[in-house]
């Protein structure tokens, strides 16, 4: 294949000026391969190589900003597109937590890859709205609101709003860019599913060059499917298990860069969600967008979508895998604490052995785990809840979004008309894990649901956490915070008894 490389460095001692354009055909010293706006990139950089930095450093293409390196503010947010069945799906990503591994076969989109001969009307409307001052944060909101122009949810205001929740403003107070938001939705009236590519390509909304992606892609898919990192054996050490890396490269930035890394998005067969018969099987490269898209799940679970957009922002959950969030062993991981209310069972593979572990006893201490380092999540398994299950999630944070939670709590009662036959219950940011509450959760069982049963329930729970004070809140506040999360479960699921708590508080 021959790809045309503006900039490479293998660490070898050797390097071209990043500003000659060279011509070389690709060898097996290359391992990543994508393309960057519209230019076929290939490269020996280490694939831990943070994409911002590579962006910035190596193709000098400064439209893409550096605010906090975090995830946080979206002043790095890119476009990645994808393959898949016979279609390129555009996401917004933060590239300054992508490794250039996971840009491999895929087409990342900065600010200048979108320029076309004058403002695009996402420009213009950003412009007309006032929607820019200082202008820092206005890249990373021309991409997101462009990512939903390609996206086939693009419909309403709200989504169009809804795109750019991973993006932060200093200077505007973000009315005038919600204007903006608005008016890019406006220009895409008449924009048909069939049709979507052409239509933003007419109107300027991307280049003429995006209709030449999918070829693009598909050829580069079929040339370097699997990547092989031959410095893996060389090094001896043992490779880091790379998801989206929102946990890791926060974590672990600049050794990441040089480390051994297992990338679980090479392997498309990991990306599944399936149904077999009433158990739900979820691969480990299975990312919070694909759950919140998937109808095994919104059908199983229909408050899910609400209750992941409590979760970080959009870019985060197109990266963030479910498998990610149970290893990081964050003691107020959201999805952790989901999952341990729907009883979740983790397939650990090591070595061609497989063992399986309940979720509620993989957390031993604070980040300490009932697993080996060589151990890999294969899959994760839960039973489907069926029609007389209830699921309910609740989240505490000091922001609605972005926001990790002070206090969380999810339940999951089994009904049997008024009686509870099964049931689990876990809580986050009460402990050094994150909780799966064993002795309420067997309280309940055989309960009849009354306002006199969650108040038992209360006092059995507060024999199960230890909160500690930390910058989340006081272990004061966190104390009283978890019995008004239990209340409010109860009071969601079960309206008859929101009326009873509102009568006793209206009669003092
Ligand atoms: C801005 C921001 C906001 C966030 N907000 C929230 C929030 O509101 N709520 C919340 O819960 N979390 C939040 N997070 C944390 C993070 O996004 C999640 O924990 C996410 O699910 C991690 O997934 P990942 O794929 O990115 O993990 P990675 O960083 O890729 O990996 C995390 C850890 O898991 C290991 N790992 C990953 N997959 C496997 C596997 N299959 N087998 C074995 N080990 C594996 C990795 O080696 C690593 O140790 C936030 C992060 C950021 C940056
Ligand atoms: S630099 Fe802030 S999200 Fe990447
Ligand atoms: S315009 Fe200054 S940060 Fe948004």
């Amino acid at each position: 294949m021959r790809g045309t490389l503006r900039d490479i460095c293998c660490h070898n001692g050797w390097c071209f000026n990043g500003s000659i354009i060279v011509t070389l055909s690709v060898n097996t010293l290359t391992l990543i391969q994508f393309i960057l706006n519209n230019e076929t990139i290939a490269t020996s950089l280490p694939p831990g190589t943070v994409l911002l930095d590579f962006i910035r450093y190596h193709q000098h293409l400064h439209g893409t900003k550096i605010g906090c390196r975090e995830g946080d503010c979206g002043a790095c947010t890119v476009l990645v597109g994808e393959h898949v069945n016979g279609a390129v799906h555009y996401q917004s990503m933060t590239s300054c937590l992508m490794a250039i591994g996971n840009a491999h076969t895929k087409h990342i989109v900065t600010v200048e890859g979108i320029n076309t001969d004058g403002l695009t009307p996402v420009q213009q409307a950003m412009a007309d709205e006032g929607a820019t001052q200082c202008g820092f944060c206005t890249p990373g909101f021309v991409i997101s609101l462009t990512g939903f122009c390609l996206s086939s949810e693009a419909t309403g205001t709200e989504k169009a709003i809804a795109s750019i929740d991973g993006n932060i403003c200093r200077c505007t107070g973000y009315k005038s860019i919600e204007r903006a938001a608005a008016r890019t939705t406006a220009i895409l009236a008449g924009c048909t599913e069939e049709d979507r590519l052409n239509f933003l390509v007419r109107n300027k909304i991307v280049p003429g060059y995006f209709s030449g992606i999918k070829e693009r892609l598909q050829q580069l898919q079929s040339m370097v499917s699997t990547r092989r990192l031959p410095d893996l054996a060389a090094t001896q050490e043992r490779p880091r298990v790379l998801g989206g890396g929102t946990d890791l490269y926060v974590q672990q930035h600049s050794e990441m860069t040089y480390a051994p890394i297992e990338f679980l998005f090479d392997h498309p067969e990991l990306t599944a969600i399936q149904q077999e018969n009433n158990t739900c099987l979820i691969g480990p490269s299975v990312t919070v967008s694909d759950l919140m898209a998937s109808p095994v799940i919104t059908t199983a679970l229909p408050s899910f979508h609400q209750y992941a957009k409590l979760v970080s922002s959009t870019p985060i959950r197109n990266m963030a895998t479910l498998a990610g969030n149970f290893i990081n062993a964050s003691p107020i991981g959201d999805f952790t604490i989901m999952f341990l209310a729907l009883d979740a069972q983790l397939v650990f593979t090591m070595q061609q052995q497989q063992r399986t572990v309940p979720l509620r006893s993989l957390y031993k201490g604070y980040k300490q785990l009932d697993k080996s380092p060589e151990e890999t999540i294969q899959q994760i398994r839960f039973e489907l809840p069926g029609a007389n299950t209830l699921f309910h999630f609740e989240k505490v944070s000091k922001r609605t979004h972005l926001d990790i939670a002070s206090v969380n709590s999810a339940i999951r009662l089994e009904m049997n008309g008024n009686e509870i036959e099964e049931a689990g219950l876990s809580a986050g940011g009460v402990g050094p894990v994150p909780m799966y509450l064993a002795k309420s959760s067997s309280f309940l069982k055989g309960k009849t649901v009354t306002v006199e049963l969650v108040e038992e329930l209360i006092t059995v729970m507060k024999t199960e956490i230890s909160p500690i004070s930390d910058v989340r809140g006081s272990k004061a506040y966190k104390t009283l915070l978890l019995p008004q999360l239990i209340k409010a479960h109860f009071m969601t699921l079960f309206p008859a008894l929101a009326a009873q708590y509102t009568a006793m508080r209206n009669q003092g």
